[in-house]
């Protein structure tokens, strides 16, 4: 049994076949063929934090699976009134055949993967948002390289990270090392990635003091929002050490010019990136968050059934 807890969980040669498989999956969705794998299968999905995207891709994804959802939050369950995470993993994975999980801290995940006897992913932690990367990679495969070679247009390619040194940035680092391109990260001062996090070495990642030089000569550049859920008390000191680091027509001009932007979403226009860039032709924000239904189509399919 595996669990997608982090993007390391899976090998190279799994990642590849993911994206393969999440291309054939999203051709049956778009020509409206039924892919009922999963009929009988539940999945649980346990939000501890907010979600919109996270929440419809993973349902309506189960769903045309022929599979079917439980959806839990820690309002409504007994995890917000303090019943230990074990014997939460104990009781929900005898019941369904898959959880979801998107929490705080990593452990938290870990201690329940430990303790489950279905495979657990993850749906975000303040460390790693795994499933966000796989649908960002699938979409830059999508527009500048081959479903069938997925693996090709990646090798060598320069992303700049501008922004947070937060779970999206950890979890570029580990797909950077596993599929062999850089990340030109640029942070502020006190936000700064925390290497050991991600467990990269060095050549995979290079820190820019200016964001535009991170940009310089990008084939993908990409931000989130300056305060990650969880951050909310930091807000107001965010805003001041952030504002430099605003993804904008000047910074992207500095990337090459043929170069994609991405956010995994939500976005706050005039903050980490301009209108004009989000809402600009470089910009493939809504195929991103479409692509999110489709890999995870591909991994729900895989954990549970292996190679098709
Ligand atoms: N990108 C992402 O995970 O979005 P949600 O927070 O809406 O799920
Ligand atoms: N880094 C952001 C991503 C939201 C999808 C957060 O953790 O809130």
């Amino acid at each position: 049994m595996k669990h997608y807890l982090q993007f390391t969980d899976l090998s190279l040669d799994e990642t590849a076949y993911l994206f393969h498989r999440a291309g054939v999956i999203k051709k049956k969705f778009k020509a409206y063929e039924k892919h009922h794998p999963l009929v009988d299968r539940t999945l649980a999905m346990i939000f501890e934090k907010a979600s919109t995207r996270t929440r419809v891709s993973f349902e309506a994804g189960m769903y045309q699976l022929g599979g079917s959802v439980v959806h839990l939050t820690t309002g409504d369950s007994q995890l917000g009134r303090a019943e230990p995470i074990e014997d939460s993993a104990k009781v929900i994975s005898r019941m369904v055949d898959l959880v979801m999980i998107r929490t705080y801290e990593q452990s938290k995940i870990a201690r329940f993967a430990a303790n489950s006897r279905v495979p657990v992913i993850n749906g975000l932690t303040n460390e790693f948002h795994p499933c966000q990367i796989l649908a960002d990679l699938f979409t830059f495969i999508e527009h500048r390289g081959q479903l069938t070679h997925p693996l090709d247009c990646l090798k060598g390619k320069v992303v700049a990270w501008v922004g947070d040194g937060n779970n999206m940035a950890n979890t570029w680092l580990q797909a950077a090392d596993m599929l062999g391109f850089m990340v030109h990260v640029s942070t502020p001062s006190g936000y700064e990635i925390d290497p050991s996090i991600a467990g990269v070495p060095e050549h995979c990642y290079r820190v820019f003091d200016d964001p535009h030089e991170a940009c310089a000569g990008a084939d993908l550049v990409t931000t989130d929002v300056w305060t990650s859920m969880g951050y909310e008390a930091e807000n107001e000191a965010r805003k001041k050490a952030f504002a430099n680091w605003c993804v904008d027509a000047p910074m992207m001009a500095r990337a090459k010019p043929d170069a994609l932007f991405m956010h995994c979403l939500p976005a706050h226009r005039g903050e980490e990136v301009a209108a004009d860039v989000i809402d600009g032709p470089q910009s493939v924000v809504w195929d991103e968050a479409e692509n999110r239904m489709h890999v995870q189509k591909a991994l729900m399919e895989y954990l549970l059934l292996g190679k098709q």
